[in-house]
């Protein structure tokens, strides 16, 4: 008898992801280590190693500064602990805008070295012509419009998008640009409800939502801030899911209480001579 191996989970592709417009809600969430995506796994479809890890991870004042080498290394990390999710890297700021041959070029080092499944890159009709490299070059691409925190010194901070007709329109336009170079579903982040939902409305590709509209194909959060671990600042978008950092803050204070006051190690964590056992395996 042929033994038959079946993978009933394998790994979601990107092109699964882009099948699900008005369908079941895509569920995304950033990751940039193995433990954490070993965690978030079984729960969402999508793992952004999103470049908000320069200021959750490395304490940086923006996404700009981080290099596509530090991506590379925690995409890695991320593919160590994932088996389900699409894992969808970012390129960071300085390793694409400059022109298509080098977004194609970033985007390849990323996929050969992490073997994700896709790049994430923000712009609409300026990035056009790199997504549509990216995709010529048989390399899945999110794309991400509307708020893109590479930019937020030009746009004046972190400011709600697409309040006055010309910036409405022209996110608009964005999101067809995105499309029509190909990528599999677009980002769209910080706008106006309203104009979330008339995107996702009319778009062909599914959109996927932060700080947007309920309305979207899909929602994606930094997972730092829906876990209550990053407290810089909480933007209104963000729904707490829990109080890690708390947890991490009490914790602490009770080792700290407990080795001063040497309740800490007892006798269960230490090694006595007569026995033999093992420190690990
Ligand atoms: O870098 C990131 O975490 C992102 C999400 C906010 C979509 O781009």
């Amino acid at each position: 008898m042929t033994e038959q191996i079946t993978n009933l989970n394998p790994r979601i592709s990107a092109t699964d992801l882009g099948s699900r417009k008005n369908a079941t809600p895509i569920v995304a969430l950033t990751a940039y280590t193995t433990p954490m995506a070993q965690r978030l796994d079984d729960h969402v479809d999508m793992l952004l190693v999103g470049d908000s890890l320069a200021m959750v991870i490395y304490g940086m004042d923006s996404t700009v500064g981080i290099t596509l080498d530090t991506m590379i290394a925690h995409g890695q990390a991320v593919m160590r602990g994932s088996k389900h999710a699409c894992v969808i890297i970012d390129l960071p700021a300085g390793s694409y805008e400059d022109s298509p041959e080098q977004a194609v070029r970033s985007a390849r080092r990323v996929i050969e070295e992490t073997g994700a499944q896709g790049v994430k890159l923000e712009g609409g009709t300026a990035m056009a012509a790199q997504i549509e490299a990216i995709v010529k070059a048989g390399i899945p691409v999110l794309g991400h419009i509307g708020l893109l925190p590479q930019k937020v010194t030009k746009a004046g901070g972190y400011r709600i998008q697409g309040r006055d007709d010309e910036a409405y329109q022209a996110i608009i336009d964005d999101a067809w640009a995105v499309a029509d170079a190909g990528a599999f579903a677009v980002v769209i982040e910080g706008t106006v409800e309203i104009l979330a939902r008339e995107i996702t409305g009319t778009l062909h590709i599914p959109t996927i939502g932060i700080g947007a509209s309920p309305a979207c194909d899909g929602q994606i959060l930094v997972v730092d801030d829906m876990l209550g671990m990053f407290s810089d600042f909480t933007p209104k978008f963000v729904k707490r899911y829990g109080d890690i950092g708390n947890a991490v803050e009490q914790a602490a204070r009770n080792y700290n209480t407990d080795v001063q006051s040497r309740r800490f190690p007892e006798m269960a964590h230490v090694y006595p001579l007569e026995q033999n056992v093992k420190v690990a395996s």
